[in-house]
């Protein structure tokens, strides 16, 4: 299985400390934020890695992270998109890096008390399709939230007026390599990007997809007060913890 950590966009929500920065490279706690989906890889065993950046600030994440040595990696793989296309066309840059292999991807401003090990697994047993992470959350309205009949995810709604579900869809997602066909066949959303969201409901449709709860807690970090709350609870508990 290889990993992708996505590390792009403009992050308008953390301004004016994104002015002259990428998001993923401010302090969240006591290391840059992007060390955090790079450490949720590596405790899954994942040791080739990914990073799809963009903007003005991409060289940094190379004079930041260099090669991987220091996270145990066996390869560190860059990526570099043009414009604001969102999510989904970010992680149809990976699709060279994959060469086929399942992926597991991570977003650059998610934040884990524990581990994906167990989900990896599950993944990899489950042999083919998608798996997303659930995580249950005060105000859904502020994700991807899915509607659940059962054990079956019916449907994920993007920020929902009306959630369906006390769940977020959080930013760890595992796919085939089918899921770089998905996103060459969707179409802008109308903020004029190409939605992870839209691809999550395309393997539903297909009967493809399953999911877990994630154990812990979780926390995006890119609007000024999920930003806190990460530093707070990294502070506390510690993040990516393998117990
Ligand atoms: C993105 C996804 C959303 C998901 C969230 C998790 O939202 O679109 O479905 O729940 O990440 O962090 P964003 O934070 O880019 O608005």
């Amino acid at each position: 299985m290889r990993g992708v950590v996505l590390a792009g966009g403009l992050g308008t929500r953390l301004y004016p400390l994104t002015k002259v920065t990428n998001k993923h490279l401010l302090p969240v706690y006591n290391k840059p934020m992007i060390y955090y989906p790079i450490e949720t890889l590596t405790n899954a065993g994942i040791e080739d890695i990914l990073v799809v950046t963009g903007g003005n600030n991409a060289g940094d994440f190379l004079r930041l992270l260099g090669n991987g040595k220091a996270f145990g990696l066996k390869r560190l793989h860059y990526a570099y998109q043009e414009g604001e296309g969102g999510i989904a066309e970010a992680l149809g840059l990976a699709e060279a890096f994959a060469e086929g292999h399942p992926i597991c991807v991570v977003l650059g401003d998610n934040i884990i008390e524990k581990n994906i090990v167990k989900a990896v697994e599950e993944y990899l047993q489950q042999g083919s399709g998608a798996r997303i992470l659930l995580k249950e959350v005060e105000d859904p309205r502020r994700f991807g939230v899915p509607e659940i009949d059962g054990e079956r995810i019916v449907r994920i709604e993007e920020k929902p007026g009306h959630p369906k579900s006390n769940y977020a869809v959080t930013g760890i997602y595992m796919y085939d390599a089918r899921v770089f066909d998905i996103i060459k066949g969707l179409s802008p959303s109308e903020r004029g990007e190409l939605e992870i969201t839209d691809v999550n409901n395309a393997y539903i449709e297909m009967s493809e997809m399953q999911w877990s709860v994630l154990d812990g807690w979780w926390t995006d970090a890119g609007t000024i007060d999920s930003l806190l709350n990460a530093c707070n609870l990294v502070a506390k508990t510690g993040a990516n913890n393998l117990d």
